[in-house]
């Protein structure tokens, strides 16, 4: 289990949740609201234990179906939202466009949560051309890193609704305190994973993840009606 998974992952959320991950779960809560699919399931893709998912927005789904390999994760995310969805319970295989026969289901939608970005992945084309294969005609969305990085936040007053490019991205970095040295800010490869196409919508928010460590998180999302219309 990779540290973005398992046990350190749940004792982080113990330790820091409460003090800092507010601006995280309102980003989503925003983004899920601004996203509003119209499906009356929901595939739920890395869920952890659920720390960042609105409980009253899952409960309006008739049926959750989620893929969490951490059992912990799968426990927690029960008891935190009082769910019970029918859990596929291995990594999924995102390589194999015929594994991801699970997103066939024409009555689910789809939320990657914060896991694209975190896997390890042979190809980020591969990748790339396995989602969209796999999503096209559905009603879809993912949240996950875009940078994260050490004693900086993100100014985002001025974050657009659409794709930003990685100098946007760069620009919107606030050193926080005094630093002599060089600042290090990691870029994510998920956001290279949604260029496939034009009409996809674009949110913006940062997650403080520990008192000093903040992520920039990208929310894309695509509505089923858009996605029909141009077919
Ligand atoms: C960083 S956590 C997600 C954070 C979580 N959504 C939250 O908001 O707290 C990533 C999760 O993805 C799960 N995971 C890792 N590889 C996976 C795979 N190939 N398929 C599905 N889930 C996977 C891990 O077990 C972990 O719970």
């Amino acid at each position: 289990m990779s540290l973005s998974g398992g046990l350190p992952y749940h004792l982080k959320a113990l330790r820091f949740k409460k003090d800092f991950w507010d601006s995280h779960e309102a980003g989503v809560a925003s983004f899920l609201d601004a996203w509003n699919p119209t499906a009356k399931n929901l595939i739920l893709v890395g869920p952890s234990g659920g720390y960042s998912l609105p409980t009253e927005w899952l409960k309006r789904f008739q049926v959750i179906k989620a893929v969490e390999p951490d059992f912990l994760a799968r426990v927690i995310c029960e008891t935190r939202h009082h769910i019970k969805p029918e859990w596929f319970r291995r990594k999924y295989p995102f390589h194999d466009p015929e594994a991801l026969a699970l997103f066939k289901d024409p009555d689910a939608a789809i939320l990657f949560c914060n896991l694209l970005g975190q896997i390890e992945i042979k190809s980020t084309t591969r990748l790339r051309k396995t989602l969209e294969h796999s999503l096209r005609g559905r009603e879809w969305a993912s949240y996950h890193d875009a940078l994260s990085g050490d004693a900086v936040e993100f100014d985002l007053e001025d974050a657009p609704r659409k794709r930003a490019t990685l100098a946007q991205m760069k620009s919107w970095i606030y050193v926080k305190g005094p630093r002599s040295g060089p600042i290090e800010v990691n870029a994510h490869y998920a956001p290279e994973l949604f260029q496939f196409r034009d009409d996809l919508n674009f949110r913006y928010w940062q997650w403080r993840i520990t008192s000093h460590y903040t992520h920039l998180i990208e929310g894309v999302f695509s509505e089923r009606q858009k996605i029909d219309a141009n077919q």
